[in-house]
């Protein structure tokens, strides 16, 4: 029980250190969630128009993610690396440090999916490419990409880490419910787009 509560705990912490947040304010880009759609995720970095801010906030928040699954697989080979994943991931959704406002998980997410099982990671990672270029929300990629990854990996022969990738597919999208709701009155501003 005590290596259960030291990994969910591990992993909770490093998915809530806040990077989109952290990164523009060392560059003193101003306070994210004052721009754009509010959000501390790399999508909303970009809006600054500091192309190297949001790459640099993906790949953290990306990484975070791969690192909480190896930090749980330290600490509890068979359990840690799903335990701990899935936490970081809800600690980058709900941070205490922000008062649990925190981002909407696609990176973060990607980077547990990708650690636990690389190739419903690469599926995530075509998915969402590819419906950003085809059709140029950020968020429509994102919730495609979630969804993707149950499926692939249920496909591949992993129900049970399906259901891991599933709860945080239902996460990411109660998290894009303002802009599923902007998207339904064709509001959602699409990437690069000037607004
Ligand atoms: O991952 C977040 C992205 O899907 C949407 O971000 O800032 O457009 O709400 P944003």
């Amino acid at each position: 029980w005590l290596i259960a509560i030291i990994t969910l705990a591990v992993g909770y912490l490093v998915g809530s250190i806040p990077f989109g947040l952290i990164v523009t304010r060392l560059a003193g880009a101003g306070d994210i969630r004052k721009i754009g759609s509010g959000n501390i995720g790399a999508t909303n970095v970009l809006r600054t128009g500091r192309k190297g801010l949001a790459a640099a906030t993906l790949l953290l928040d990306m990484g975070k993610g791969a690192a909480a699954v190896a930090l749980g697989g330290l600490i509890d080979p068979a359990h840690g690396p799903v335990l701990a994943g899935v936490m970081a991931f809800i600690g980058h959704c709900y941070p205490i440090w922000l008062r649990f406002a925190g981002g909407k998980g696609v990176a973060t997410m990607m980077g547990v999916v990708l650690a636990l099982h690389w190739p419903s990671g690469l599926v995530f990672a075509g998915v969402w490419i590819a419906m950003l270029l085809l059709l140029r929300w950020s968020s429509v990629g994102g919730m495609s990409a979630a969804i993707s990854a149950p499926l692939s990996a249920y496909a591949l022969g992993h129900p049970q880490l399906a259901q891991g990738f599933a709860a945080m597919t239902a996460i990411v999208l109660w998290r894009h419910r303002a802009n599923i709701h902007r998207l339904r009155a064709g509001t959602e501003p699409k990437v690069g787009a000037k607004h």
